[in-house]
């Protein structure tokens, strides 16, 4: 894994620090909030539905942490503006600051160029890259006037490089790296930081979520590739290594002083992000058409 040994830079103490997550109905985002929450943090664990918080009650207790006192659930809907501006104020107003923003609601919509409607394309945006700067526009002000804060951005390998049938999550997830790389730019001065987890694939709900919504029939000239595509899909969906490995990385780079803009994880990610790096363009793309074959 890309990323070992890199958060080795100094610790600062985390206990009695206030973290806001969305998106932590399941997945990445459940396991960071009981991470974070393990670690001492004061969790703000947002979530569109709440009636779904009983799995991250449930983590919480399987884990030993007392959720009563450290996790505080709140619903948010990342792509309500009003409902963030007004989540993120109550939050500041509540408990003083947020020491860590981990922006980590998403979804990943499947499907041929041609094939998916210009407005599931909106939706993917809304949530994945609106919904974030959202957020992230409402916590910047605070974190800068107090010259420090680190806000975590969950992007994906996919956010590198781009597979076929996955191109509006791959266009979200690549606006994700620009806007996190000029935002660190910015920030920097002001001492917030801002980091990039670029996950390979993890079992979590997503894949499921995503292969459920996509558009195609018999019928579609792509039949024959959407077919590879879901069976790869599904592969990743069974197969992909525990997402705790990502909860526990975003624990460490909550802590770090200085932690780097990027941090890639995941089996064959590593690989991936040298090939692009070392070989010709023509032979990953090569590659990556014969592997989905
Ligand atoms: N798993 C992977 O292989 C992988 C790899 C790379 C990157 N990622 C990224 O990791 C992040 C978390 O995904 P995951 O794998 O943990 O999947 P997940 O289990 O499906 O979790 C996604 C979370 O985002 C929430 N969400 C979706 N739309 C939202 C909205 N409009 N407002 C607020 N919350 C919303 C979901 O809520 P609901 O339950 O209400 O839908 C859920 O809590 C995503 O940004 C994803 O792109 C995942």
């Amino acid at each position: 894994m890309m990323w070992e040994g890199v958060c080795s830079d100094k610790e600062e103490p985390s206990m009695g620090k206030v973290a806001f997550i969305t998106g932590t109905s399941s997945g990445f985002g459940l396991l960071t909030a009981v991470v974070l929450a393990g670690k001492g943090y004061k969790v703000v664990a947002t979530m569109r539905d709440l009636s779904k918080q009983e799995a991250l009650l449930h983590e919480a207790a399987r884990a030993g942490v007392d959720a009563d006192a450290l996790i505080e659930t709140v619903r948010l809907d990342v792509t309500d503006s009003e409902e963030v501006a007004r989540v993120v104020a109550d939050a500041i107003a509540r408990y003083g600051a947020i020491d860590v923003l981990v922006n980590n609601a998403g979804f990943a919509l499947g499907g041929f160029v041609e094939e998916v409607p210009l407005e599931d394309w909106r939706q993917q945006m809304e949530t994945n890259f609106f919904g974030l700067i959202a957020v992230t526009k409402e916590v910047l002000p605070s974190m800068r006037e107090r010259g420090s804060g680190t806000i975590v951005n969950i992007g994906s390998v996919s956010g590198r490089i781009a597979f076929p049938g996955y191109a509006p999550y791959a266009a979200s997830k690549f606006a994700v790296e620009g806007f996190s790389e000029s935002l660190r730019h910015e920030m920097a001065p002001f001492g917030v930081r801002i980091v990039l987890v670029e996950p390979g694939a993890y079992r979590t709900a997503i894949w499921g979520k995503g292969i459920a919504a996509i558009r195609t029939s018999e019928a579609s000239p792509y039949a024959g590739p959407m077919k590879a595509m879901m069976s790869y899909s599904q592969r990743a969906a069974e197969t992909a290594p525990d997402p705790r490995e990502v909860a526990e990385l975003v624990g460490r780079i909550a802590d770090a002083r200085s932690p780097r803009l990027r941090y890639a994880l995941g089996r064959g990610s590593a690989l991936l992000l040298a090939a692009k790096a070392l070989l010709p363009w023509s032979w990953l793309e090569g590659a990556i058409r014969r592997a989905l074959r």
